[in-house]
């Protein structure tokens, strides 16, 4: 018997997520060393030595299941934000989040509505219950938030995620635009605002979308500590929103789903200002460094609001296997709809050189 007949089509239906390749793996592959991981977002400078320290402390109490409700943590996060606690949801990364919103809210048959090339967890998390997604064509690779308001409403979506700035096209929408979305949006259909890579956003681009809660009792936001936190491994990620919506999201989380390691060293890489000033520091010349190589080679890329950016180039899978036989993993975005392209998380200096002279030394081979 087959035994994938047993779940339910809906199931069945779904291509898994492809994550970026470990360099591990590429190490046994090719029996290499020195590889340079660029492929999944992640902080080059590690993380807070402060968030590492509380990690290891934390180490000692193993043996005992975490708080389950994360009291420290989200005390930490409520004094932040200035909202009281049972606005705020833990998850085991933002993926968590994203999941319990889908789980909560949404069954067979209801509709949900994305971007075109956003982040693939959406489709997999209204697909994982059932749910039905409606893509909406992208402008300029970017959200049309026009164009996914008029669909949610004409087809009578229950729910609508956004990626702020988006993850692979980087692209990003202004706080004044998203307001005027959401104050025009029935307030029925749920908006999971997925803001991932927020703490890269410049200056001049900041917006408060957490003031919007008390306007908007549907919205959602979700945050990371997987990014310029760097504690991606850990899994740890929030959600803040209204308690009606947060109770609905933790009435389907498992009870200790963010481990004490993971909210300990959250704990402290939240007060740690100076490692995300680095780290954005770091994201802006490096993002400089890349994009002034690319336009000085004449590589079409999609200018970027996060820490990595995607490029156009003639036979991309054939160029991403040649930077990995380099020693240099990037990531192929063909399951977002993007098959011409490549995706670069931005590295160290170094790191950078080193993909920029593997892309080089490519083209020169062509
Ligand atoms: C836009 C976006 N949202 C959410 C996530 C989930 O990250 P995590 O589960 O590590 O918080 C990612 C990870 O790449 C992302 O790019």
């Amino acid at each position: 018997m087959n035994y994938s007949d047993l779940a339910p089509p809906y199931i069945r239906a779904i291509a898994p997520y492809q994550p970026g390749k470990p360099i591990s793996e590429l190490e046994r592959e090719l029996g290499i060393s020195g590889i340079v991981k660029l492929a999944s977002n992640e902080n080059p400078l590690g993380a807070s030595p402060k968030a590492i320290a509380a990690a290891r402390a934390a180490l000692d109490e193993i043996a005992l299941y975490p708080d389950g409700n994360g009291f420290d943590l989200k005390d930490a996060l409520s004094q932040r934000y200035g909202v009281v606690q049972n606005h705020i949801v833990l998850g085991n990364g933002s993926n968590d989040l994203l999941e319990f919103a889908a789980r909560a809210f949404l069954t067979i048959g209801d509709k949900v509505v994305y971007s075109d090339h956003a982040f693939a967890v959406y489709a997999l998390a209204t697909q994982g219950v059932g749910a039905t997604g409606i893509s909406v064509a992208a402008k300029n690779f970017g959200h049309d938030l026009d164009a996914m308001r008029a669909a949610a409403v004409a087809q009578g979506a229950k729910m609508i995620f956004i990626a702020n700035p988006n993850n692979p096209t980087g692209t990003f929408l202004p706080g004044d635009k998203l307001h005027a979305f959401m104050r025009a949006l029935p307030a029925n259909i749920l908006v999971v605002l997925d803001e991932a890579y927020n703490e890269y956003l410049p200056e001049e681009c900041r917006y408060d979308s957490v003031v919007w809660l008390k306007e908007f009792p549907n919205l959602i936001i979700s945050r990371t500590f997987s990014k310029a936190y760097g504690l991606a491994s850990l899994r740890v990620g929030y959600a803040l929103g209204n308690p009606q919506v947060i109770d609905m999201m933790n009435r389907v989380r498992q009870p200790f789903n963010v481990n004490s390691v993971a909210q300990a060293a959250a704990v402290a890489a939240l007060h740690d200002a100076d490692f995300v000033r680095q780290t954005f520091e770091l994201n802006r010349r490096g993002m400089a460094q890349i994009t002034g190589e690319f336009t000085k080679l004449g590589l079409e890329y999609l200018p970027s609001f996060g820490n990595f950016v995607s490029f156009k180039i003639d036979d991309a899978m054939a160029v991403y296997r040649r930077l990995l036989e380099l020693g240099v993993i990037v990531r192929p975005i063909a399951n977002y709809d993007m098959p011409g392209w490549l995706r670069v998380s931005i590295g160290l200096e170094t790191e950078n050189d080193k993909f920029l002279s593997a892309l080089k030394q490519i083209l020169g081979e062509q």
